[in-house]
C-alpha cells in the first residue's frame, strides 16, 4: 500500500525540525530545545521509519549510527585539487610572504591588507560534495589529487551536516575542512583502549585519520570525532563571494561548523598578534593544533595571486615549534622522589622540541617502562606539549640496536642503597630509607619551601640539594636557623640573595595551619587533605592528638590515609622536628572546631568554582585561596557541576564551553563583589 500523502509530509517536516536542531546542537552550540523534546522528535520519526522502511533515506539523521561496512575505500578524484600549505616558522619568513604578494600584486609597501587567520587544525583533511543541499560524498585529501570516498564515515560525525541548512546554497557545492578528534574524546579513547588491550592512537591526528579509514562505519560512530570546515571547493552556481571570510560565515549559516578562533587581521602584524594569541592560549584549546594559517582575504587577489606546485601563493601556514621529536635513549636512571618512590626517567640526547631543549623524559613507573618497552640505545619519538613534563610517546623498534636488554627493577636504592620494596599498589617500586636516604630528604625540603607550602622564595632545589650535601640541613627546621653569612659564603650567592633568602624565611614563619601540614610531606597528604584536617580539628596538638578512628570522620578522609597521618605524628623524630619549627617561631591561628553548621554556612560551600584568563587584581592562586577560604571548591575544567566560571582576560575554550552549559559567568569585578558579600 502506498505511503499516504501525510505521513510523507510528516516525515520531511520531522526532519526539517530535527536537522534544525541538529544545527542549532552541534554548530551554534545553542539549542532552544531540551534534550527529552529532541528525543521524542527523534522516537516519532523512528517509529514511522520502522513501518514505513521505504521512507528511509541515506541523510535521515536516524541514519548516522553508521551503516553496513564496505569491502574497500573507492578512489575519488578531486576535480579541484586540494593543495597544501607552505609554512614558515618565523616572522621574517611571514615578511618575506607578504613582500612575494605585494610584489605580484604591485601593492604599495606601506598599505596594509586583510588576512583571514585561523587555528591549523591537526587533523585530516576532508572533501564533502553536496548535491541539491544533500551530502552524496565524503572524501579523503588522499594525495591531494586522488583520495579515498569515506562516505559511510563522514556520515556518522554530527558535526558533518547532512542535509544544508537555508535555501540559497549553490546546486552543487563542495565544503572542504579538517575532520579532529577534541582532546577530551581522545584521551577517553586511549584510557579505554587500554583497558581493554586494544590499539592506542599516539596523537589525536593519528586517531582521526585512523578512525576515517575504517571499512566499517560502526566503528567510526563510536570514535568522538568533530570537524571545522575552512574552504569551499567545487562550486556550481553563481554564488560569487568575494572575501574568504564571506566564505566561511556563510558555510556557518548553512549548517557547517567553523573554527570560532577565526578572525580577520590586519597585515602582517595582525597575524603575528594572532599568533601570539593563539599560541598562548593552545594549551587551553579542546583540539590539537600545529600552527594558524592566514590566507588573503579578498578573492580577487587570491585568484590574481593563484598557486605554486602544491600550495597556493596566498595562503600560509606559521607552525608552533614541533611538540614531537625523535631522539635517542643515551641512558634510564631511577629517580627518587619525595616519599622514596623510584621513577624511571630516560637520559635523552638533547633535542629542541614544544619550545625548549628536552634532555630527560619521565617514564613514570615500571609498568609504563615495560609497557612502552624502553631500553637504553633506542630511537623514541619524545613528546613535550605546553607545561606538562616530556614523556616518550613510543619507541620506533625498527631502528633498535641490536642485543639491546630490557631493564630490570632495581633492588637497591640508587641513592643510599636501601633496600627496594614494591608498593602496596604494586606499580610504584619504592627506597626503604626514609628520611636517612639523602634523595628523599632533599625532595621533602624542597616541598617544605615549595610555592603551596611554606612558600619560602629563593631556596632553589641546586641551593637545597648543595646545604644537604654540605650536611648544613638535614630537616625543615634546618631553615630557620640559617644565618646570612653562611649564605653567602655558598657558591655564587651575593649578598642581595643571601638577604633576600632570610627575609623569606622570616616572611614565612606567619603562615596558615594547612599549609604548614601539606608542608610536612605526609604522605597521600595533598593540600585538599591539609585542609579538611585543618578545618576538622582547628589545631595541630587536635590534629596530632587524633586516633585512626577519629581521623576517618573527617570528610574526604579514608582508612589508608587516616593510618599516615596518625602513623607520622607518632614518630618521635617528627615531632621533634614539628616542635623545633614552632619554637623557632613559626606561627598560625588556631581555631576552635568548626562545628558542622559552621562549614554548612561557609559563604560559598557548595559551590564550585573553575577560573580561566588572566586576572588583573590578583594571581590565580590568591583566588584559590580565597575561594576556598570562603568553603567554595576550585577544579580545573568545565563540567555540568560548575557553579560558576570566572573568566579573566583573553578567557579561551573554558568560556565558550561554559557558555554552552549555560554556567554563570563572573567578569573579574563580578567576582569582587561576589567574595566582598563574605563579610
Ligand atoms: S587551507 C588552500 N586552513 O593543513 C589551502 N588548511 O598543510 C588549503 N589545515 O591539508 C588548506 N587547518 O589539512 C587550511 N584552517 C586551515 C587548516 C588547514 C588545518 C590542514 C589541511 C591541509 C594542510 C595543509
Amino acid at each position: 500500500m502506498p505511503v499516504s500523502a501525510r505521513i510523507q509530509k510528516e516525515v520531511v517536516s520531522l526532519r526539517k525540525e530535527i536537522q534544525y536542531h541538529d544545527y542549532r546542537y552541534h554548530v551554534l552550540d545553542d539549542p532552544d530545545i531540551p534534550d527529552a523534546e529532541y528525543d521524542r522528535l527523534i522516537r516519532k520519526l523512528l517509529a514511522i521509519e520502522a513501518e514505513y522502511s521505504e521512507l528511509i533515506t541515506q541523510n535521515s539523521p536516524t541514519q548516522r549510527v553508521g551503516a553496513e561496512p564496505v569491502t574497500s575505500f573507492e578512489t575519488v578524484t578531486h576535480q579541484i585539487p586540494m593543495l597544501s600549505l607552505d609554512n614558515v616558522f618565523e616572522e621574517e619568513g611571514l615578511r618575506e610572504f607578504q613582500k612575494r604578494i605585494f610584489g605580484r600584486l604591485k601593492f604599495d609597501p606601506s598599505i596594509d591588507i586583510q588576512y583571514s587567520a585561523e587555528p591549523k587544525l591537526d587533523g585530516a583533511a576532508v572533501s564533502l560534495l553536496y548535491e541539491r543541499g544533500e551530502l552524496v560524498q565524503g572524501a579523503t585529501r588522499g594525495d591531494g589529487t586522488t583520495g579515498e570516498n569515506v562516505t559511510h564515515n563522514v556520515r556518522t560525525i554530527d558535526a558533518v551536516p547532512l542535509t544544508l541548512q537555508g535555501d540559497d546554497f549553490p546546486v552543487k557545492l563542495e565544503v572542504r575542512g579538517e575532520v579532529f578528534m577534541p582532546l577530551a574524546g581522545f584521551r577517553a579513547f586511549n584510557d579505554n583502549a587500554q583497558i581493554n588491550g586494544e590499539k592506542i592512537f599516539i596523537n589525536p591526528r593519528n586517531a582521526a585519520a585512523g578512525s576515517l579509514r575504517q571499512l566499517d562505519p560502526r566503528l567510526t560512530a563510536k570514535r568522538p570525532l568533530d570537524m571545522y570546515v575552512y574552504s569551499a571547493g567545487l562550486v556550481e552556481d553563481d554564488w560569487v563571494p568575494e572575501r574568504h571570510s564571506d566564505v566561511l560565515n556563510k558555510l556557518e549559516e548553512w549548517g557547517f561548523k567553523v573554527c570560532p578562533e577565526r578572525r580577520l587581521v590586519d597585515g602582517i602584524d595582525g597575524c603575528i598578534d594572532f599568533y601570539s594569541e593563539i599560541g598562548a592560549r593552545r594549551d587551553d584549546l579542546t583540539y590539537e593544533i600545529d600552527g594558524v594559517v592566514y590566507k588573503v582575504d579578498r578573492i580577487d587577489y587570491q585568484n590574481k595571486l593563484g598557486s605554486v606546485s602544491r600550495a597556493p601563493r596566498w595562503a600560509i601556514a606559521h607552525k608552533f615549534p614541533a611538540q614531537e621529536e625523535i631522539t635517542v635513549v643515551c641512558d634510564i636512571e631511577f629517580q627518587v622522589g619525595r616519599t622514596g618512590a623510584l621513577t624511571p626517567v630516560a637520559r635523552l640526547k638533547p633535542v629542541f622540541v614544544g619550545g625548549v631543549t628536552v634532555s630527560n623524559a619521565t617514564l613514570h613507573n615500571m609498568d609504563e617502562l615495560r609497557r612502552k618497552d624502553v631500553r637504553v640505545g633506542d630511537t623514541v619519538i619524545v613528546r613535550r606539549a605546553g607545561d606538562v613534563i616530556p614523556e616518550i610517546v613510543k619507541v620506533l623498534f625498527d631502528r633498535r640496536p641490536a642485543r639491546s636488554e630490557s631493564l630490570s627493577m632495581p633492588l637497591e636504592c640508587p641513592v643510599c642503597g636501601s633496600e627496594v620494596a614494591k608498593d602496596e599498589s604494586n606499580t610504584a617500586i619504592r627506597c626503604s630509607g626514609g628520611l636517612r636516604c639523602s634523595a628523599q630528604r632533599v625532595e621533602s625540603l624542597k616541598h617544605f619551601v615549595s610555592r603551596r607550602a611554606l612558600n619560602i622564595d629563593g631556596l632553589g632545589a641546586k641551593l637545597i640539594e648543595e646545604l644537604v650535601a654540605m650536611d648544613r640541613i638535614s630537616s625543615p627546621a634546618d631553615f630557620f636557623g640559617l644565618r646570612k653569612e653562611e649564605l653567602v659564603t655558598i657558591d655564587r650567592m651575593g649578598e642581595k640573595s643571601a638577604d633576600n633568602i632570610i627575609k623569606s624565611i622570616e616572611r614565612s614563619k606567619n603562615t596558615t595551619l594547612d599549609r604548614f601540614i601539606y608542608a610536612l610531606g605526609i604522605r597521600e597528604v595533598g593540600e585538599t587533605t591539609a585542609r579538611s584536617l585543618a578545618s576538622h580539628y582547628g589545631s595541630l596538638s587536635a590534629i596530632i592528638d587524633a586516633d585512626e578512628p577519629a581521623l576517618q570522620e573527617v570528610s574526604d578522609i579514608g582508612p589508608i590515609v587516616a593510618s599516615r597521618v596518625s602513623q607520622f605524628f607518632m614518630n618521635e623524630y617528627n615531632l621533634e622536628v614539628i616542635r623545633r619549627i614552632t619554637d623557632s617561631g613559626v606561627h598560625w591561628q588556631e581555631s576552635n572546631q568548626l562545628t558542622h553548621d559552621d562549614k554548612k554556612h561557609a559563604f560559598l560551600s557548595g559551590s564550585t568554582f573553575v577560573l580561566t584568563g588572566t586576572l588583573l587584581s590578583m594571581t590565580r592562586d590568591q583566588a584559590k585561596d580565597r575561594i576556598i577560604a570562603a568553603g567554595g571548591k576550585v577544579t580545573g575544567s568545565i563540567s555540568r557541576n560548575t557553579s560558576y566560571l570566572i573568566a579573566g582576560d583573553k578567557s579561551g575554550s573554558k568560556l565558550t564551553k561554559a557558555k554552552a552549559l549555560g554556567i554563570i559567568i563572573l567578569t573579574e569585578p563580578e567576582f569582587g563583589q561576589l567574595l566582598s558579600k563574605d563579610k
